[in-house]
């Protein structure tokens, strides 16, 4: 079978043959459908994230997949099954975050990533995998179905946050998210589609026309260029925000939410930055979240039950924003155009198999 990996002697993305996995007692053998592309595709990419499995020369890509059961093997799935698989694996010899069915919580070091960390991934034309960690979707999400990760990575963000707002009558109003990549814009397709604020703002650093600027608009929110309004202006341009989401991989982002954030308000940072070195006023920052008693969190992954929220969201977002974000699904002949990174692209996704209903 053919699989899209990064090889140590090879720049960008290589299309490889792989023999087709053999289900082990406990797993099934999915065939891939479609697999989606985000920024963490893009750093492994450059070099500056991931790691190979451990003595192999290449890593097959891929965390945001959806796919079908194509042999159940000892598992309680049926064949024809739609599923979508978590990325999670537990480390040799097991680990208790995963028992509990907790492995976002596990610490680095402590896990392997599928198509990220130490484990091959699912852009391949058929993967396996233990049935805990796949998460049965609805037939009428087969062809969108590899957005749900992504959108597990947004539910449990906001589960984290509100949990520390849990303690006491907090009445949110106002949200911005920071980046107007995938990851941000689900985000904010996730605020406006709730009751909870009545006004939402999204940061970009993009000049009109853009998509992304029409998309942040078309869902009622305000767009904010942050070469104009840099993130710690937007209180006295704008209004202080109840809820951040941090979304662009920019570090001075993370300390400039503080400043963003109205008095008990909470930021969630989801960025995952390189190395980068700048100055801030620790004090002040320190002495904001104190006497504001804001609350900053960082949040990482995402877990079975994330997988099912999402894909509630997914069921009820409108169809013009799935449309509008999933710019392109290439063929898998194609699969090199969906690496291209401009700003006419958002999420892209290759399609491995197509989705016949039973
Ligand atoms: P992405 O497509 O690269 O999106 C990042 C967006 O942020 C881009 O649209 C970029 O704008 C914008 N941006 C970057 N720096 C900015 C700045 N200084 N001012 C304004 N906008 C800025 O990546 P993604 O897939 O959406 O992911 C976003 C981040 O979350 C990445 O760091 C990724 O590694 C991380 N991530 C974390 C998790 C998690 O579990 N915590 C999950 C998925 C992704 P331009 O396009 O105009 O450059
Ligand atoms: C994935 C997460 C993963 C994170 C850090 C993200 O792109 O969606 O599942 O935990 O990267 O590796
Ligand atoms: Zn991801």
């Amino acid at each position: 079978m053919q699989a899209i990996a990064v090889s140590r002697d090879s720049e960008g993305p290589v299309c490889i043959e792989k023999p087709r996995p053999e289900p082990e007692p406990g797993e099934a053998l999915v065939r891939t459908l479609r697999v989606g592309i985000d920024g963490t595709d893009h750093e492994i990419l450059a070099g500056s994230y991931g790691e190979y499995p451990d003595g192999e020369d290449h890593l097959i890509l891929g965390h945001e997949a959806v796919g079908v059961v194509e042999d159940p093997g000892t598992t309680d799935f049926e064949r024809g099954e739609v599923v979508a698989p978590i990325v999670r694996r537990p480390p040799d010899g097991g680990s208790v975050y995963f028992d509990r069915g907790e492995p976002d919580m596990a610490p680095e070091e402590s896990y392997y990533e599928r198509g990220i960390i130490g484990s091959h991934g699912y852009f391949s034309e058929f993967f396996t995998s233990q049935a805990q960690y796949l998460v049965s979707v609805p037939p009428s999400l087969a062809r969108v179905g590899f957005l749900i990760e992504p959108l597990s990575v947004v539910n449990k963000a906001i589960e984290l946050a509100m949990t520390s707002r849990s303690s006491f009558n907090w009445e949110p109003t106002s949200a911005l998210v920071l980046g107007n990549g995938s990851l941000g814009l689900l985000m904010l397709a996730h605020l406006t589609s709730t009751d909870t604020y009545e006004r939402c703002y999204c940061l970009g650093r993009r000049d009109r026309p853009d998509p992304t600027i029409d998309i942040i608009e078309r869902l009622g929110a305000t767009y904010i260029d942050s070469r104009k309004t840099p993130v710690d202006t937007i209180p006295s341009a704008y209004e202080s925000m109840d809820f951040v989401c941090e979304a662009t991989g920019h570090a001075p982002h993370a300390f400039k939410t503080i400043d963003a954030l109205a008095p008990n308000g909470v930021g969630a940072l989801l960025g995952v930055p390189e190395s980068s070195t700048f100055e801030i006023d620790g004090g002040a920052l320190h002495n904001e979240l104190v006497l504001h008693n804001k609350a900053l969190i960082g949040s990482v992954n995402s877990n079975a039950d994330h997988f099912e929220t999402a894909t509630d969201d997914l069921r009820t977002f409108p169809e013009w924003f799935i449309d509008a974000l999933i710019t392109d699904v290439y063929p898998l002949s194609n699969f090199i155009d969906a690496f291209d990174d401009d700003d006419t692209t958002i999420k892209t996704a290759v399609q491995l198999s197509a989705y016949e209903e039973r």
